[in-house]
């Protein structure tokens, strides 16, 4: 078998004084490696929610989760946070990069993390950054970059560490669907590269590059296809 990750009836509470909110209601959920997968659904259907745990940002109220066959739903903060580095690349709606760094910096800080050498984390930054497109704007800061830009940062910060999986929530939701289209590109091109990639949209047209398509409504698969 080669899931990459394997998730078995997860739950995920929150409790918000005395009420328990259930956003995630038992989520089973294989996906092998190498698969590119869109998880849609309409808003609060508990998309985030299930991204954030599969990214290991969050561990669920109740279920087992392996990534590449590790338990990771009941390791320790730290544990946590050594697999987030090694094994997730995470893109965001909003890019969250750091504002007064440089691209080039941006991408080399999960190898600070890493704990491998400035001469090599600003070589390997470099290659991704030309991989990204943009070999032209290394030296810029996230405000000298158009939205189009910045999310090229991100996925070449997301990819730097070669990652088991790419978690990507919304990345187009800033972007116009022009820019977006140029994101879905690359992404099409970090896919066909090897990688395990993972998305959340609403848009049905984003959702068309993947091959998998994944909904959600009220914190239950709704519907699981295959595009191709
Ligand atoms: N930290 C939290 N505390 C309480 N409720 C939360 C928390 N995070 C998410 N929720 C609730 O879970 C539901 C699903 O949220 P989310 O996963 O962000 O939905 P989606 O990404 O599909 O729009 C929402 O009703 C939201 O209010
Ligand atoms: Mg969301």
């Amino acid at each position: 078998m080669n899931n990459v990750i394997e998730i078995k009836n997860i739950i995920r509470d929150f409790k918000l004084g005395t009420e328990t909110v259930h956003v995630l209601k038992g989520i089973d959920l294989n996906i092998e490696r190498g698969d590119y997968v869109a998880i849609m659904g309409p808003s609060g259907s508990g998309k985030s929610t299930l991204m954030n745990l599969l990214g290991c940002l969050d561990t669920p109220t109740d279920g087992n989760y392996l990534l590449n066959g590790q338990d990771v739903s009941k390791m320790s903060d730290d544990q946590l946070a050594d697999i987030r580095n090694k094994e997730i690349g995470f893109v965001f709606q909003t890019f969250n990069l750091l504002p007064r760094t440089t691209a080039l910096d941006n991408v080399a800080l999960p190898m600070v993390y890493a704990g491998i050498s400035k001469t090599a984390r600003h070589a390997r930054a470099a290659e991704v950054l030309e991989d990204v497109g943009l070999a032209d704007r290394m030296d810029h800061r996230p405000n000298q970059l158009s939205g189009g830009q910045r999310q090229r940062v991100a996925v070449g910060r997301a990819l730097v560490n070669k990652p088991s999986i790419i978690l990507a929530d919304e990345p187009t939701g800033n972007l116009d669907s022009k820019t977006g289209e140029e994101i879905m590109g690359l992404f099409d091109t970090i896919h066909k590269a090897g990688n395990t990639v993972i998305m959340v949209t609403h848009e049905e047209e984003i959702a068309d590059h993947a091959h998998r398509v994944i909904r959600l409504r009220d914190g239950l698969i709704e519907s699981d296809t295959r595009n191709r």
